[in-house]
Formats: C-alpha cells, structure tokens, sequence
C-alpha cells in the first residue's frame, strides 16, 4: 500500500513538473527544476550528516530546525521517563519552540524532512515545523537516521500536520550512509538537482550548544510504593500447580548486579513491559504484558530500592522467584526489558513494577498429643497474624481460621483415624482478608486414635 502510495505521489510529482512545462505551472517549475529545501532537526548531528549530503547532491538549500531551547544530554537521556525527551515524546501535544524561520517557504516546491528516531516516532520539534508553513502542494519526502529502528510509522504519522502535502514515503538511514546512497535514493524518488538558488537563503538559527548522545547510565524511574496485591484466596493452591515458567539463565556477567541499561549499541525500540508483582504460593509471582516484536525478556529484581540484579532472560511474560530466594522484611521490586534473543542488546526501556514487602512462609512441624494434633510454627518477623490450613491424604487444603499465636492444636475430635494429616500457615493481614506470604507444607502425620 505504502509503495502505492509512494508510486502515485512520485507520478503526482511527474505530472505537476509536467503541467509545468506545459503552461499550468509556476515559473520556478518549468525553467529549471523545482525548488527544493533541506529541511533537518539533529539532536548529535547523525541526520545533519545525511541532510548535508543530500542538498551538496541536489545543490538545494539546508535548514537546521533548531530548539530555542538546546537539548542536553539530560534532556536525550532515553532512559528516563522524566527526561524533557520523554515527556515530550509521550505528549501528542507537545510542541518545541524553533529558533528562526525558513525565510521564504513559498519558493519551494519539494522539502526533504529530516530527524532522528525517537521512540519510533519523529520528536516533536518535527510537528512544531511542519505547522509553522503552508505546505499545501508541495511534495514532502521525509527521511530519519536512528540507532536500529525501521522508519516504520514515524513518517505516515507526520501527515496529519501538512495534510495537503504530497507525501512520499519515507526511509530511514543508518550513521555513515554514503552519499552514493543517498544519491541513489533521491533518483529513485525522481528528485533531482534543483535549480540554483537565487532567492534568500533560510534564515541562520544558531546551533544547540549543548547537545550530546543520550546518557546511558540512566537509572530506573522510581515508583510509587505499593501495598502488596490482594490474594484472598480461601484455600492455599497447592505448589504443584505453581510451577514458574523455566527462566534461562543469565549468561555469567562481570558485574553481579548493574543498573539495567543499554548494552553495546542498544537503542531503545520498543514499550517497556508493565509489571507488576504478587504474593504467590511458593514465592512473588512477576507478570507482564507481551510487548509486540520483542523476542526475550531480561528480568530483574532489587532489595529496598537498591541496586538491580539481573536474574536472566525468559521468552514467556511471567516468572516466579522462589521463596528461598527471597528474605523476611525486605521489600522487593522487579523490572523487565524486552531484549534480543542473543541476550546482548536491549530494545526497550524499563519501569519497575510495585514494590511488596516480602513475608516468608513459617516453617510448620506437627505432632502428636494426647488431645489431638498439635501445630507450631516459628514467629515470622512482622506478620500480623498467622492462616492455618490442614489437607487429609495429600487432598485439598482446607482453611481453620486464623492466629496471632504461633501453635494451634486440632483437636482429636475433629481428628479421623487412619487419616494422614499435614498443616500449613501463611502469614496474613490483621483483617485476615489478604494473605501476604508463600506457604511450606508440613510433614504429614497418620493419625491413630
Ligand atoms: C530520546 C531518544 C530516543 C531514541 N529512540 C530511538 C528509537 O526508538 N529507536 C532507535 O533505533 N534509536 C533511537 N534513538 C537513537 C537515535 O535515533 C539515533 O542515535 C539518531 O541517529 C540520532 O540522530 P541525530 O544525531 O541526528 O540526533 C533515540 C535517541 C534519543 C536521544
């Protein structure tokens, strides 16, 4: 459909140069070539690269697009959220000034529109150009330059702002593309040498003086504390049904712990996962949302709002970290970032998931007493009150009620003969609506009256 389109805006551009010749043109059309401006935004000066080949090619004048405001490098650093860039990029309506105008726009019939990815998207001093002019029957043909990303939406998604320009498709250039390259691509579009420029030059807008590449020591965005997520179940799920998925292990690493951030040349491509984290039978349950195109996911976790440890890499949108694991009073958070399968890059930022103070499972031992069974259980550093179960012949758990003590008896009345008894408790909430750790069975014990 693109190519289709990009065809017919190709044959519209044809044929208005050939209206031109034939009388119903501008002057400028049919004498010599149309007139084309360069028109770019650079943050660290990869697309000025491309944009400066492309007019010395064309012999067409060059404007820079450039911020009344410079970005710095706080300002490119991806791996915020609260970075001027992110906060722009996820603002639809966010429009960076611009430092000078284009002195005539009028006089030109094709403007080549530059910019770096980001996001996926073209910044937003993009859409502040393109609603700065009248571009209405001029033929636009944007290009970006970017770390990995295709150019995918970014130009379809500029059309809105200049609807009554003639689009082309757009392409996206890697650091260093060639001049030969760009040549051949600007041929392919039917864009040729524009004629000499007599008329004024675009008015000189002075250069960011701060810009520089994205930081990439960017530490995670802090979230807002969360109390642990209901689990209000009346009955403990058995362990065996809550296997976690196989996570792979993490390739061995210099560093046992690092602050998740790009590896190599990482660019940041896709949506960080959203996580979120749960008390679960044998541990803290970590769940996110599939992010479309990524192909892994590395996971990892932090104590007390630490430092981030890598655990490993994992293809399924879920992982449990086991109870032995995990420790008493700590308060535990997790992050994932969509990565290659090969582990080594990632392609996509992170935000770390709520935060849950862990609560370890008491360990049970029961035996038996004159009156009955009796269960105890060590005192588990915090927990408001205890949940105590019983299953018959390795059936279902069956919930008692709760305690604030640490030992419970069942008495031999409620006891059956020949039955094979195992207790467990769970650490809950004073109300005793939520459960708030992982449980360990008990040893079983045939009772005999
Ligand atoms: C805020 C920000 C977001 C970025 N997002 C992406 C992205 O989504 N995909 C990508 O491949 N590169 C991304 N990059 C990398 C730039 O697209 C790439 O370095 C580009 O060539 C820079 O062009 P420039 O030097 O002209 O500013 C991002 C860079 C920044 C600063």
């Amino acid at each position: 459909m693109k190519r289709i389109i990009s065809a017919l805006c190709v044959m519209a551009l044809a044929f208005s140069l050939v209206a031109g010749i034939g009388g119903f043109g501008s002057a400028s059309a049919s004498e010599a070539g149309s007139s084309i401006l360069v028109a770019y935004f650079s943050a660290t000066g990869t697309t000025k690269a491309i944009a400066d080949h492309a007019a010395d090619i064309l012999g067409a004048d060059l404007y820079e697009i450039v911020p009344t405001v410079p970005y710095t490098s706080a300002d490119l650093n991806y791996g915020s959220a609260d970075s001027r860039t992110s906060k722009e990029q996820n603002d639809p309506n966010a429009r960076p000034a611009i430092s000078g105008r284009v002195a005539d726009m009028a006089q030109y019939d094709t403007v080549l529109l530059g910019y770096p990815i980001w996001w996926g998207q073209a910044p937003r001093i993009i859409s502040t150009f393109l609603e700065s002019y009248d571009f209405s029957g001029k033929t636009i043909l944007p290009f970006c330059t970017s770390g990995s990303s295709p150019i995918g939406t970014s130009d379809d998604n500029l059309h809105a702002l200049a609807p009554s320009a003639h689009w082309l498709d757009g392409r996206r250039f890697a650091a260093g593309t060639t001049r030969a390259t760009i040549s051949s691509w600007l041929d392919a579009n039917g864009i040729t040498a524009a004629k000499p420029a007599t008329t004024a030059k675009p008015t000189a807008t002075p250069k960011p003086t701060a810009t520089a590449k994205p930081a990439p020591t960017a530490t995670p965005r802090p979230t807002a504390t969360a109390t642990p997520k209901p689990v209000v179940t009346a009955t403990p799920k058995p362990i065996a049904t809550a296997t976690p998925k196989p996570i792979a292990t993490a390739t061995p690493r210099p560093a046992a712990t690092a602050t998740p951030k790009p590896e190599a040349s990482a660019t940041p491509t896709l949506a960080a996962p959203t996580v979120t984290i749960g008390v679960a039978s044998n541990g803290i349950k970590v769940t996110w949302n599939a992010v479309d195109g990524a192909p892994r996911y590395m996971v990892y976790y932090r104590e007390n709002g630490g430092k981030w440890t890598r655990i490993g890499t994992t293809t399924a949108t879920s992982y449990t970290r086991k109870a032995a694991q995990l420790k008493n009073g700590v308060t535990y958070q997790f992050t994932v970032r969509c990565c290659t399968d090969d582990k080594a890059t990632f392609l996509s930022k992170y935000e770390a998931s709520n935060s849950l103070r862990y609560y370890a499972a008491p360990t049970v031992k029961i035996s038996k007493v004159s009156t009955g069974i009796k269960v105890t259980w060590n005192a588990v550093e915090g927990s408001p009150r205890y949940m105590v179960y019983y299953k018959e012949n390795g059936g279902k758990w069956t919930r008692i009620g709760t305690t604030t003590d640490t030992t419970y008896t069942r008495k031999a009345a409620q006891l059956k003969n020949g039955v094979t008894y195992q207790f467990t408790v769970r650490c809950c909430t004073s109300d005793k609506k939520t459960l708030l750790g992982p449980y360990k069975a008990s040893n079983g014990l045939k009772y005999t009256k």
